[in-house]
């Protein structure tokens, strides 16, 4: 099966920030997909890999267009610097959407945080729930003034409902009063870096229901701090998988012919969770509890990496 059956026509591009570029696609081939808030699709690379971004519900986005929002990671692996050097025109291959956050399907109101690129599928949400009348608050967090994407688009949408947070003033986001001042049966919504996550899993952990908590990752890669290689050994066969600077492990098992069960490839489903018998992972994912990342039991080998020079995995 084709993993990418979708061909996209860059339509339009704009530089939404000095980092921060929207493309605007036309489908090429087949059947524009139906979607809602929070679907993502896959782009392949031309390193045949694939990443995922969001799709975006821009106001006055032509009938059957697809939106993307794309961060540029000065340490990217090509992913975002591919996405970046498009132009009208190119064409590329795309997944159908597939959606791992979605809004709630009730009445109940709710309450939005982003931060930096995570706003893509949180604009989506905006605009779902102003169309349904869902009552709903949506924090957006960022560096500085200049560094926001899609605020205009988001004061078409939600001018009332929108906050907006600068980390290098007192805007700054209270995430404990955001959740304070919200309905006591809203559900919550969070897209931004992991460190965001889990301040609002953390903050939201004594007050709202596991079942109205909703996340998803936003991996940056963190300039300066480039990953490392290492090893992987499985404990079934003994075989030894060098995993690249540039690769994930899955990634790096697939290349050695091996099957590997896995889903979101951000660290927040838990599918691809895996036993460590020896070796000290390096957590990324945001499913683990603090206490789980500690024991070093097991990890999320779509986005953990190692700290030790070698992991044996329960494979
Ligand atoms: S595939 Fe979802 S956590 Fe790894």
């Amino acid at each position: 099966m084709d993993a990418h059956p979708l061909k996209l026509k860059v339509r339009s591009c704009a530089a939404e920030t000095p980092f921060i570029r929207s493309l605007v696609f036309d489908v090429e081939d087949g059947v524009v997909p139906r979607w809602q808030a929070g679907a993502h699709v896959r782009v392949a690379l031309p390193d045949g890999g694939d990443r995922p971004y969001s799709l975006m519900a821009l106001p006055g986005l032509p009938g059957g267009a697809l939106a993307l929002g794309v961060l540029r990671e000065e340490a990217s692996t090509g992913g975002s610097q591919f996405m970046h050097a498009l132009k009208v025109g190119d064409v590329v291959k795309a997944s159908a959407p597939v959606n791992n956050f979605h809004l709630h399907e009730n009445a109940a109101p709710a309450l939005l945080f982003a931060g930096g690129i995570g706003i893509t599928p949180i604009l989506s949400m905006a605009a779902e729930l102003t169309a349904r009348a869902t009552p709903f608050r949506l924090h957006y967090a960022g560096r500085a003034q200049g560094l926001l994407a899609f605020l205009p688009h988001l004061q078409e949408i939600c001018t009332r409902e929108l906050s907006i947070h600068y980390d290098s003033d007192e805007s700054r986001l209270d995430i404990a009063t955001a959740l304070g001042d919200a309905a006591a049966n809203c559900h919550i919504y969070v897209c931004g870096p992991a460190g965001m996550i889990e301040a609002v899993r953390a903050a939201a952990r004594a007050s709202i229901p596991t079942e109205r908590m909703h996340y998803e990752l936003f991996k940056a890669e963190q300039p300066g701090s480039p990953d490392r290689p290492f090893e992987v050994e499985l404990k079934s066969s003994g075989q030894i998988v060098s995993v690249a600077a540039g690769q994930t492990i899955i990634q790096a098992l697939e290349a050695a012919g091996l099957d590997v069960l896995y889903d979101c490839q951000r660290g927040d489903c838990g599918i691809c969770q895996c036993g460590v018998l020896e070796g000290v992972p390096d957590h990324r994912d945001v499913i683990l509890s603090d206490d789980e990342k500690a024991s070093n039991k097991v990890m999320q080998i779509c986005v953990s990496r190692a700290k030790s020079a070698r992991l044996v995995l329960d494979l």
